[in-house]
């Protein structure tokens, strides 16, 4: 066991990042749309050891959310994914679901993710910025849908998520029903990047990567939830905590697990 002096020094050597850590993400485009397009534009290789964060490169995530999709969504439903990326997940919903939308606010995610699914007939993609007023509209015909939101609502300020989360509400309609998983990590930014097995003298890459290019993210759990989602307009039928995998950037498994929280969600009848 470390001594409690150890210990202080062993937490005060993880600030020493910081001075990087702000000048990395002082290039970080300001409007976030534009961030995500750019940082999609330059991926040009997806799936584990890729250059994306948050992709593990498996469906064991998905796999591992699969009983408490089935406990709640009607299976002859469309899906919705939205904030789709690349589509691995949309992939993933179309082995389960009869159709499957993805749906991102970049058209370089969309036209890549349109490239991964070639050959699949159940699956589409479609560029649309879904805080914007009305963005359901078109997605969901012919009826109601539901919709699969995983890792986008940390990334998004409040007043987003709201703005997003009024739309689903529209896209779900009486018969749908909404999933989401996130990443709900406690601690400060210096501790997040730490525990993706950031120090100062390495980066991993795609860590790297996101640090620079995109807005810093935040955190999305219960108390999140309930700023966010009015009570009066949804019902929370099941939630709980995730384990949010990411691409393994380093030899130490725990470092590409995060933990993380879902919730399922209907509109309030
Ligand atoms: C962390 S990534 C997660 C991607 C995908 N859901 C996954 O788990 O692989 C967040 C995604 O949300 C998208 N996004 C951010 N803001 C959005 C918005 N306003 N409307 C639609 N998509 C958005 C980004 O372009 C990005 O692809």
């Amino acid at each position: 066991m470390s001594s409690p002096a150890a210990s202080v020094r062993s937490a005060l050597r993880k600030y020493l990042i910081l001075p990087k850590l702000i000048s990395l993400s002082r290039a970080a485009p300001k409007d976030r749309a534009v961030a995500w397009d750019r940082y999609w534009a330059g991926i040009a290789k997806t799936g584990a050891r890729s250059e994306v964060l948050w992709d593990s490169g498996t469906d064991h995530e998905v796999l591992g959310y699969r009983e408490v999709l089935e406990r709640h969504f009607d299976p002859g439903l469309p899906v919705v994914d939205v904030g789709c990326g690349h589509g691995g997940f949309s992939r993933a919903l179309a082995g389960f679901y009869p159709q499957v939308l993805g749906v991102d606010v970049s058209a370089h995610a969309v036209a890549r993710a349109r490239d991964e699914a070639a050959g699949m007939d159940n699956v589409s993609y479609l560029a649309r910025d879904m805080t914007e007023p009305g963005a359901g509209t078109g997605l969901r015909e012919p009826g109601d849908v539901n919709v699969f939101i995983r890792g986008v609502l940390h990334v998004l300020d409040r007043a987003d998520q709201a703005a997003l989360m009024e739309n689903v509400l529209e896209l779900v309609g009486e018969q749908g029903t909404v999933f989401l998983a996130e990443t709900n990590f406690q601690g400060n930014p210096v501790e997040y990047v730490s525990h993706l097995g950031a120090s100062r003298g390495n980066i991993p890459a795609p860590l790297e990567l996101a640090i620079r290019k995109l807005p810093m993210p935040g955190r999305f759990g219960p108390e999140e939830l309930a700023r966010v989602l009015p009570a009066e307009r949804w019902t929370l039928l099941e939630d709980g905590t995730a384990t949010i995998e990411t691409n393994p950037m380093t030899e130490a498994s725990g470092d590409s697990l995060v933990p993380g929280y879902f919730a399922v969600l209907r509109k309030r009848q």
